[in-house]
């Protein structure tokens, strides 16, 4: 097989990367995140989420963030949708794509969105119907994909169901997550390509965390599974406010330079990009995760 000749990333800082975080952040810091980020050339950014602000309390503004970015012709902007009440709040702050979001396994399911995984697919129903009669395309995702905060390692016949009951309900593509990150190069080829015959490879995506390190060589497993969507978090923002411990997502500008270096297109601006996650981690106070941005930052 050979590598993909373009590759297409899924911006997921102001949704994955920003909701794991405990101090408020002014819709107007968000509005200018997702400006910088279209302006470096990311062609898909998921923006926020509209689901219980009990549960993240930092999503509770993605209505505003909504209204106030300035979104260029041709950007996919889009925002999580947990349930029916989340994609018709989506819908009324003007969502053109939402994502919906299942686990492979249990115990992380009834965490995250308080439901089993079969009550979660049933959930989903009406919202693809709904998103069917409103010409709104539904991203899904499976989280744990290699391992789960509460029971361990998750095998890749655990997540080929869930990702085919989400494409089979009219996913258009089905995001692979591993939440923990705390999956291997090796689990990853084994994951895609047990995954792979239940859902075409050409549908599904990464989503790597870089708990263990291993985000980067994930991608590039992925990479040699004919895989060519990535989501990735500008600076490495992120976690997941249901998996302690785990860090961000791998970081947008890492990947963008692990890309280059490959001679794979991408369309985006390396440099842009890195002042995107430089301007976001000085109002956060704290250091870029890219390492990328960082070495150049130093020079
Ligand atoms: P629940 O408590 O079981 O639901 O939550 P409920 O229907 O009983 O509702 C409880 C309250 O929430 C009610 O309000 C509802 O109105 C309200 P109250 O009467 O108590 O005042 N509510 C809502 N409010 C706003 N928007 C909504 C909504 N729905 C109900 N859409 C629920 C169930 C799914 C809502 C909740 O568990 C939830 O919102 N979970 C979201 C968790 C989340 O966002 N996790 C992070 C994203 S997943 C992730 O990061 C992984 C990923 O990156 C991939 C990877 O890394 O693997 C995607
Ligand atoms: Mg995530």
């Amino acid at each position: 097989m050979s590598m993909p000749e373009k590759v297409r990333l899924v911006e997921v800082g102001p949704r994955d990367g920003l909701q794991n975080e405990a101090q408020p952040i002014s819709v107007a810091d968000k509005v200018q995140l997702v400006d910088d980020l279209t302006a470096a050339g990311l062609a898909y950014i998921e923006v926020g989420s509209f689901v219980s602000p009990k549960w993240v309390p930092q999503m509770a503004g993605s209505a505003e963030v909504f209204a106030g970015i300035h979104q260029r012709p041709g950007v996919t902007y889009a925002a999580l949708a947990p349930n029916l009440r989340g994609f018709e709040d989506a819908l009324a702050a003007g969502v053109k794509e939402v994502a919906v979001f299942a686990a492979a396994s249990e115990a992380f399911s009834q965490r995250n969105i308080n439901c089993s995984i079969a009550e979660s697919l049933t959930r989903f129903e009406p919202i693809m119907a709904a998103a069917r009669s409103h010409g709104v395309r539904v991203r899904g995702y499976v989280s744990c994909v290699l391992g789960c905060p509460y029971e361990g390692k998750v095998s890749a016949e655990q997540v080929a169901p869930v990702a085919k009951a989400l494409h089979d309900m009219g996913c258009y593509e089905v995001s692979l997550g591993d939440t923990i990150g705390t999956g291997t190069a090796g689990d990853t080829r084994r994951l895609f390509e047990v995954v792979s015959a239940q859902v075409p490879r050409a549908q599904l995506a990464g989503h790597f965390h870089d708990t263990y390190g291993q985000a980067l060589a994930n991608v590039y497993a992925s990479l040699l599974e004919g895989i060519s969507v990535f989501d990735s978090s500008v600076a490495g923002l992120g976690g997941c406010p249901y998996a302690k411990g785990a860090t961000g997502n791998i970081a947008s500008e890492d990947v963008v330079y692990l890309l280059q270096g490959l001679g794979i297109e991408t369309g985006i601006d390396l440099d842009r990009l890195i002042a995107a996650g430089q301007r976001i981690s000085s109002v956060l106070g704290r250091a870029n995760g890219s390492r990328v941005a960082r070495a150049r930052s130093a020079q």
